[in-house]
């Protein structure tokens, strides 16, 4: 059985005062600081970019888990590398060039992390499957926090650590979206690596030991 880490989402933090929520992070389990990146077209709504990636940077040591739901990501990829960022997630659903843009990333010396939205099979991403660093399978539909768990999504995760020990790849699996206490023993059991956890961590109710 492995041990997943918890990798709380900055989108549920009080923007007011990121520094308390980075200490929150490091003060309650959490091992990757996970960043919603939105542009207002690949998702409704628009959060925040490289400046405050960098301005947050020196706040911690904790690795940046930058996820990307933006469209044409290889525009934003060395920029939020020179702004902090460890790894970097972008959406398969946005890129034609996955293969480039995972070589972009690792070009830069990051993790690159593909991910897939509820509607997107394996398949689309068997490819690259080899090269990714994470996969990062959103059980909800991106673009906000505090959404219910689809739980069908979960068979992916077991779907890909399947695929990972069948042909020895190395990538890491990570579940965004929808993890609270009622769902997270179903996530650790799906076999997820690194839990991404929004709203049930900052209103304190996640329940990690
Ligand atoms: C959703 C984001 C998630 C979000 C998860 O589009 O990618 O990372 O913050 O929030 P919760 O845990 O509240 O579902
Ligand atoms: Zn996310």
């Amino acid at each position: 059985m492995n041990t997943p880490v918890l990798a709380p989402s900055l989108l549920s933090a009080d923007f007011s005062s990121l520094e308390k929520a980075i200490k929150q992070i490091e003060d309650n389990n959490g091992s990757v600081v996970h960043i919603d990146v939105m542009d207002g077209q690949f998702v409704p709504e628009i959060t925040y970019g490289q400046p405050v990636v960098r301005s947050i940077r020196k706040l911690t040591s904790l690795p940046f888990d930058v996820h990307l739901m933006v469209e044409h990501p290889e525009n934003q990829i060395k920029t939020f590398a020179e702004a902090g960022a460890d790894w970097i997630t972008f959406h398969i659903e946005a890129a034609v060039h996955a293969h480039r843009i995972i070589q972009q990333i690792h070009e830069l010396g990051k993790k690159a992390g593909v991910s897939i939205v509820p509607s997107t099979p394996i398949s689309a991403i068997k490819e690259i499957l080899e090269c990714a660093d994470i996969i990062l399978v959103m059980t909800v539909n991106p673009g906000y926090g505090g959404q219910k768990l689809i739980p069908s999504c979960l068979k992916k995760v077991s779907e890909l650590k399947k695929i990972r020990e069948e042909n020895n790849y190395n990538y890491l699996i990570s579940v965004d979206g929808g993890v609270n206490n009622d769902t997270l023993k179903s996530v650790i059991d799906a076999g997820t690596d690194v839990i991404v956890s929004g709203s049930s961590f900052f209103n304190g109710s996640l329940k990690w030991s």
